[in-house]
C-alpha cells in the first residue's frame, strides 16, 4: 500500500502521511491540513475520524471482533473475573496470581465511601435518577483525589479507590431512592457478590447465589471497554483539558446516560412494554421502527461500528437464558425480545441497513429479572465501563496529547451591525 494519501485542493497538491495500526487499520494524518490549505475536514458524528492512537481495545465492526489488550472478549468472558479484566485494561497485561491477590485485597479495603459522599447521596431528592446521582458523587470525589502518580497494590491509588467505591455509590443511590437503609460493603464477598448484597440485602431480591453473582461479573466484563465510544471520548476530551480523573469520569457518566448510548438498556425495556401494550405484536414494532414519520426506533438494535453482529450481544443472549432459568423465571419479555429479534433480522429494512441486536438488547432483561429497576440499568453499564474510561484517561494523559478542540464550518449570519434596543 502507498505510504501517503494525495489531496488536491485549490490547485495545490498535498501529500499526507498514512498511519497504520497493528491490525493494519489505516489513518490519513491530516495534522498539517489547515496550515497548508486553510481547509478542515468535515465529519459530523466522527464516523470517519480517528481521534487518537490507542492500545487499549481493538474492534472490527465488520467481523464482529472485540479484544481488550489483544485478548478476545469471548475468552475473557469465559475465564477471567471483572477485577482481572480491570487490571488488564489498566495495566496492559493480565495480573499474575500474586498481583491479583494483592489487588483483590486492596479493592476490598477501599469500598467504604467518604462520609461527605454518603451525606451527599442522602441529601438528593428521592426521585433522583441514579445516573445524575452517580455523576454528582464522582464530581465531588475529585476533592479527595491524590496525586496521579500515587500507587497502591500496583495500581494508581485514585483508580483503585474509584473501582472499589462505584458499587457502593450505586447501591446507596438505589437504596436512597427506595427509602431503604444502606448496607455497608462486605469485605468477605467478591466484587459482584458484594454489590448484589449492598443492593438487595433484606429485600425480596436478596441472593447468595454464586452463579448469579458470576453472571453479573460477566456482564461487567462485557461492558468494560469499547474504544472511542461517546462516553469514553468524552472522558478523554474532558481529561485533555487536564481535568482530574473523577471529574472526567463524571462527564463520562452523563454521556453514557443518553438513550442512544448506555441508556438504551432502559429504553429496550420501555419499548418492550410498549409492544406488550400493543398486544405483543412484534410486527407492529418492526413497522413502527421502519416508519420515517414515527420517532419509534428498535432500541437495542443497530450500532455505529458493528455492521454484522455485536459479539457482546451473542454472549448476553446465552446469559439471559441461563440467568432466567436459574431464577426459575419464565420471562415473557425475553420471549417477546427473541420474537422481535427474529422478525427484525428477517426484515429487508434491517438487513439492508445492517442493524443487529447490540449489547443492550438482552442486558436489561437480565437486570430486571435480578430485581434492578430500569433506572439502575445504565448504572450497571457504568460500573462495567469504569476501568475502560480510566484506561483511556490514563493513556491520553500519559502521551503528549493536546487539548481536544474540534473545528467547525460556520453557517451563521455574516458580519452585521448591532441595532439599539429602541430601534428593534
Ligand atoms: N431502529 C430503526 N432504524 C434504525 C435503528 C433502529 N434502532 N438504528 C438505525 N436505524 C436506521 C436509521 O433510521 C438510518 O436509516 P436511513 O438510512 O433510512 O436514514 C440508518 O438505520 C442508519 O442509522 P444511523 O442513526 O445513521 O446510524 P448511527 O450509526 O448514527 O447510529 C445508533 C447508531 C446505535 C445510535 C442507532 O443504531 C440507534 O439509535 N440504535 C438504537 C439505540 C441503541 O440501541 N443504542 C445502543 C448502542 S450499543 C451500546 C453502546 O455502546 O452505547
Amino acid at each position: 500500500m502507498a505510504d501517503q494519501a494525495v489531496l488536491q485542493i485549490n490547485g495545490k497538491t498535498l501529500e499526507l502521511p498514512l498511519i497504520v495500526g497493528t491490525e493494519k487499520e489505516v489513518g490519513i494524518d491530516i495534522a498539517v491540513l489547515r496550515d497548508k490549505t486553510g481547509a478542515v475536514t468535515f465529519d459530523p458524528g466522527y464516523g470517519n475520524s480517528g481521534a487518537c492512537e490507542s492500545a487499549v481495545t481493538f474492534l472490527d465492526g465488520e467481523l464482529g471482533i472485540l479484544r481488550y489488550r489483544g485478548i478476545p472478549i469471548e475468552q475473557l468472558a469465559g475465564h477471567a473475573s471483572f477485577l482481572e479484566v480491570s487490571w488488564l485494561l489498566l495495566k496492559g497485561e493480565l495480573p499474575t496470581a500474586a498481583e491479583l491477590a494483592q489487588f483483590d485485597a486492596a479493592e476490598k479495603s477501599h469500598r467504604d465511601l467518604p462520609d461527605f459522599a454518603v451525606q451527599l447521596i442522602k441529601s438528593l431528592p428521592r426521585n433522583v435518577h441514579p445516573m445524575a446521582g452517580l455523576a454528582a458523587v464522582f464530581a465531588t470525589l475529585s476533592s479527595v483525589e491524590g496525586p496521579t502518580k500515587d500507587l497502591e497494590a500496583g495500581l494508581a491509588a485514585n483508580e483503585l479507590r474509584l473501582l472499589a467505591q462505584i458499587p457502593t455509590i450505586a447501591a446507596y443511590l438505589y437504596r436512597h431512592t427506595e427509602g431503604l437503609d444502606f448496607v455497608a460493603p462486605d469485605k468477605n464477598k467478591a466484587y459482584a457478590a458484594n454489590y448484589l448484597n449492598m443492593m438487595f440485602k433484606g429485600t425480596k431480591f436478596e441472593t447468595n447465589d454464586a452463579d448469579i453473582a458470576n453472571a453479573l461479573d460477566l456482564l461487567f466484563i462485557l461492558h468494560a471497554d469499547h474504544e472511542q465510544n461517546c462516553s469514553t471520548s468524552t472522558v478523554r476530551l474532558v481529561g485533555s483539558a487536564q481535568a482530574g480523573l473523577s471529574a472526567s469520569i463524571a462527564a463520562g457518566v452523563t454521556a453514557l446516560w443518553g438513550p442512544l448510548h448506555g441508556g438504551a438498556n432502559q429504553a429496550v425495556i420501555e419499548m418492550l412494554d410498549e409492544v406488550v401494550a400493543h398486544g405483543g405484536d412484534v410486527n407492529w414494532a418492526v413497522a413502527q421502527a421502519k416508519d420515517k414519520n414515527s420517532t419509534f426506533r428498535l432500541m437495542g438494535f443497530g450500532h455505529r461500528v458493528y455492521k454484522n453482529f455485536d459479539p457482546r450481544a451473542t454472549i448476553i443472549k446465552v446469559q439471559a437464558d441461563l440467568v432466567l432459568s436459574r431464577l426459575g423465571k419464565n420471562d415473557k419479555q425475553l420471549a417477546l425480545a427473541k420474537g422481535l429479534e427474529e422478525a427484525a433480522l428477517h426484515d429487508e429494512y434491517f438487513i439492508a441497513r445492517k442493524l443487529y441486536p447490540n449489547v443492550d438488547f438482552y442486558s436489561g432483561i437480565i437486570y430486571r429479572a435480578l430485581g434492578f429497576p430500569p433506572g439502575m440499568f445504565t448504572v450497571l453499564f457504568a460500573i462495567g465501563r469504569l476501568p475502560g474510561w480510566m484506561a483511556h484517561w490514563n493513556e491520553h494523559n500519559a502521551g503528549k496529547a493536546k487539548i481536544g478542540r474540534p473545528r467547525q464550518i460556520y453557517i451563521g449570519k455574516n458580519a452585521r451591525d448591532f441595532v439599539a434596543l429602541n430601534k428593534r
